[in-house]
């Protein structure tokens, strides 16, 4: 078989890598890829969201699967383009793609499935949402324990973390008044700050049967303990601790199943990756968002781990048949993914550095280095985006794969590249209490 994985980040490079040791594949094709996909593939020079250009390219090669790693083409109805043209597709429905999509179709969906959420309110103006802050936390000086969310897509960024009054109306007008996040901005959500650690357990679900994967955790600001802007991602770890086997059953019961068979009352039928971004609350786990793909950079450690084929299981979603699939098997040992970056992401950073050790790296054991933001230029692998590659490795402890995992990093270099250095010390503080 052929496959396309559409896409170009550090999760495509992870699932082309997987797809391509599958028996069953042939070739795989990325569009547009990276220069890390053209060691596992080959590349194509189409955009992720050139829908017209991806179904000529699939019935003219005979691709016999396409999988979708971001969300932007999902959310622009991707996977029914393709469908309507009688073509193989992994990945959600633009209306069940709206989980991620909107914030507000989101939360109104967890309340109506009971799942344990932020309380919310949902605004289609500034005015109003200023009312609202402003009735409810008058004293400029007292605590405003609110999240300001842009509804729609965002790049992560759309999500502001407040203290104060003065802060909620900024972000209010950050959202809805100078348009910061533009459309997306059109209606915003508050909701209540809640504490806690945060993880994240994906699960593959065909919209009946729902195959949990084991839990990960990202680590979103920028530097270390945690300080910083938050990123798309600057690392993470399967499996993680946090979230215990007890936790697990209560993510799969009361989060996954009520979502799933909500979706389906209201004749959604998911069918793809549901990624539930957790907090770790005292009152137990609630669902800070949904997304509806892999995670980036979950995905990595995630995926590494896996012994089983992926394509089996791609397939049997496709087929709207996960029950035929067998509990997968993963590898025992511990995976940590350290990404590392342009100088100055998450704001501004130049391109186009050349980068060297790429062997030297590979060539440590149990590690494979995923390329996110890199390119080729003439025979030299260089820079081209914010996060730049994922350095992957696995070992008997997570202390030994975070080992394993520096010591490639330590063999790349390019002008600027930078990492954080504590990726998984959150599992080892939870294992030395
Ligand atoms: P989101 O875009 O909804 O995933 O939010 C991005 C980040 O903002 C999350 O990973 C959290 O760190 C933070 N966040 C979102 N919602 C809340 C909340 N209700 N309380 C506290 N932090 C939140
Ligand atoms: N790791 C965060 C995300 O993929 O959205």
């Amino acid at each position: 078989m052929k496959v396309l994985v559409i896409g170009n980040g550090g999760r495509e490079h992870a699932l082309t890598w997987k797809i391509a040791a599958s028996p069953r594949v042939d070739r795989v094709f990325v569009a547009p890829g990276n220069a890390g996909t053209l060691e596992d593939a080959e590349n194509v020079d189409i955009s992720a969201t050139d829908i017209p250009g991806l179904i000529k390219f699939a019935k003219l090669n005979g691709i016999g699967l396409t999988v979708v790693g971001p969300e932007a083409p999902l959310c622009l109805g991707v996977v029914d383009a393709f469908q309507g043209e009688g073509l193989r597709v992994f990945g959600p429905s633009k209306q069940a793609a709206q989980l991620e999509g909107s914030k507000v179709f989101c939360k109104d969906l967890l309340h109506q499935a009971t799942v344990p959420s932020a309380e919310y309110r949902t605004f289609t103006d500034a005015e109003s949402a200023e009312h609202y802050i402003q009735d409810r936390y008058p004293d400029p000086e007292q605590d405003c324990p609110v999240v300001v969310k842009a509804d729609g897509l965002a790049s992560g960024k759309g999500a502001i973390v407040c203290h104060s009054p003065a802060e909620a109306l900024e972000a209010i007008d950050r959202i809805a008044r100078a348009r910061e996040f533009g459309g997306a901005g059109d209606k915003l959500v508050i909701e209540e700050r809640l504490d806690g650690p945060e993880a994240s357990v994906l699960a593959i679900t065909d919209g009946r049967t729902i195959l949990p994967l084991p839990p990960a955790q990202d680590h979103k600001p920028a530097f270390d303990g945690d300080q910083g802007p938050n990123t798309g991602g600057m690392g993470a770890y399967c499996p993680t601790p946090m979230v215990d086997s007890n936790t697990m059953d209560f993510v799969l019961s009361r989060v996954l199943l009520p979502t799933v068979h909500t979706l389906k009352k209201q004749k959604i039928a998911f069918r793809g990756v549901l990624y539930a971004g957790l907090m770790l609350t005292n009152q137990g786990p609630k669902v800070l968002e949904y997304n509806v793909r892999l995670g980036d950079p979950e995905c990595q450690p995630l995926l590494m781990r896996l012994k089983s084929d992926l394509v089996d299981i791609l397939d049997a979603v496709v087929d709207g048949d996960l029950k035929r699939i067998d509990e997968p098997v993963w590898d025992e040992r511990p995976a940590v993914c350290v990404v590392m970056a342009s100088e100055g992401y998450p704001g501004d950073y130049t391109t186009g550095h050349e980068i060297r050790g790429l062997a030297e790296a590979a060539a440590v054991p149990d590690v494979k280095v995923f390329h996110a933001g890199t390119k080729m230029q003439g025979d030299r692998v260089v820079t081209a985006g914010g996060r730049v590659l994922g350095v992957t490795a696995m070992g008997s402890s997570v202390s030994a794969a975070k080992l394993q995992a520096y010591t490639a990093v330590k063999a790349i270099r390019w002008q600027g590249a930078w990492c954080r250095k504590d990726i998984s010390d959150k599992a080892l503080a939870l294992d030395s209490k």
